[in-house]
């Protein structure tokens, strides 16, 4: 799968996370994005509970916290904190230039 260029390296500092819309195939696909210590991370942006849109949460740490009923995940590996067989798609991301691609 084609990388895509959804960000600017510069729009997620450390400690911060964005939240994209992107073409995987046919379908729109949401994507959180997050800088762990200057590490960018991506993960499926759709809460599995109701599909509240995680990267309208809040980022605390590796945690990411959906806005809707606080369930967290861990943008890292994925997993969610209170139940490890919930695992969010992790997404390949990579920086070129200022650019933030990700494999959608
Ligand atoms: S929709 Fe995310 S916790 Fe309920």
């Amino acid at each position: 799968m084609p990388f895509e260029r959804v960000a600017a390296f510069a729009d997620i500092p450390p400690g911060s996370m964005i939240d994209i819309e992107g073409a995987g195939g046919d379908e729109t696909r949401m994507v959180v994005i997050c800088n762990i210590e200057g590490e960018l991370h991506a993960m499926d942006g759709r809460c599995p509970h109701r599909d509240g849109p995680l990267g309208q949460g809040a980022l605390h740490g590796r945690m990411v916290v959906c806005p809707w009923h606080a369930w967290e995940f861990d943008c890292v590996t994925g997993r969610n904190d209170h139940d490890p067989s919930l695992r969010q798609r992790k997404y390949d991301v990579r920086v070129e230039g200022d650019a933030v691609l990700v494999d959608l």
